[in-house]
């Protein structure tokens, strides 16, 4: 039995080591494993390669994917699906494993509506907004570089007195500016879930200050545009001296984190295994209170995932 590999979608940490998973995996129950490069554009070009194990070796500890990804446009597009689907014929794959995020699973779940392929598909991207699963391979990397960067953001901050806006990535999801906000004792977090009220953090803010505060963080989710807005009050309304700083995609790299190594190998077994025991699988791979389940993909790709309400209530006090 063939089985094929593929990253789509923002590349994130947990990608290689799922990989080196695979590979190792596949080859111990005795089956053959194979790469596709670049995603699904690399799928509708036939860069497809049977997988070897020196292949994965030494690639554990690096972010990013050594199969490369893309964002396919193509893949939207019937006549290229099919050429993807007789690609994999021509390689006897007939069972697929797709590391990527919401927008990969869309273009899959057509795909798996019109030729009979078998897939799991395991939620792979920093943002941490799947619907159906609590943790995505990549967000806790992700959090651990914008913790170090706002450590060192804040030895010069407090060397000054100064307002630093810190903008994160995350889409539409507040998530890695919300748990960012509360691990790095931000002040005040702008999330597309929560309004913010710009006059009572006025309020809040003057007070502080009054009594000693010597610096300020702001943390600000790239989904809200605020970025400047929230610069120019703290300039303005505030009167702190303000940088911003958009930490960008030094948010993707990195070194993945030992729970990020641990969960790839588990959502790799629970993948791998699930195939190998299922005639027609066409599935996403969710962890949920503790647990590795499987989803249909209808579900995963239809509803939007909503912030955790403990979460947001734990931040509320930040923005305003
Ligand atoms: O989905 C992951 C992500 O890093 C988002 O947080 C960000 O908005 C987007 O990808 C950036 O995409 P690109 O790498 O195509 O610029």
């Amino acid at each position: 039995m063939a089985i094929g590999i593929l990253c789509s979608g923002g590349d994130s940490c947990g990608m290689n080591p799922a990989i080196k998973s695979f590979v190792d995996y596949v080859y111990a129950n005795n089956e053959t494993p194979y790469f596709i490069y670049e995603g699904f554009e690399g799928l509708i070009d036939n860069k497809i390669k049977k997988a070897e194990h020196k292949d994965v070796a030494g690639i554990l500890h690096l972010g990013g994917t050594i199969i490369k990804t893309s964002r396919s446009k193509r893949f939207f597009e019937t006549k290229y699906r099919k050429q993807a689907f007789e690609n994999l014929q021509q390689h006897n794959i007939d069972k697929l494993i797709v590391l990527g995020g919401d927008g990969s699973f869309k273009g899959l779940h057509v795909f798996a509506q019109e030729f009979p392929i078998n897939f799991i598909g395991i939620p792979t991207t920093i943002d941490n907004d799947i619907y159906g699963t609590e943790y995505t391979l990549g967000v806790d990397t992700a959090l651990n570089v914008i913790k170090d960067a706002l450590d060192d953001i804040r030895d010069t901050s407090s060397s000054f007195k100064r307002a630093f806006v810190v903008e994160t990535m995350g889409r539409d999801s507040g998530y890695l500016t919300a748990i960012s906000a509360i691990t790095s004792g931000a002040e005040i977090c702008i999330i597309p879930e929560v309004a913010y009220d710009l006059k009572s953090i006025k309020t809040r803010l003057n007070k502080e200050l009054e009594h000693g505060r010597e610096y300020i963080l702001a943390m600000v989710s790239e989904g809200t545009k605020k970025t400047e807005q929230i610069a120019k009050f703290l300039e303005k309304s505030i009167d702190i001296e303000t940088r911003v700083i958009v930490l960008g995609h030094i948010q993707r790299g990195g070194n993945p984190t030992v729970f990020e190594r641990r969960m790839a190998h588990s959502f790799i077994i629970n993948a791998v295994d699930k195939l190998l025991t299922s005639s027609a699988i066409q599935n996403i791979c969710v962890y949920t209170k503790n647990e590795f389940k499987f989803m249909d993909t209808t579900s995963v790709v239809s509803q939007p995932k909503q912030l955790n309400k403990e979460l947001i209530k734990q931040i509320e006090f930040m923005t305003k």
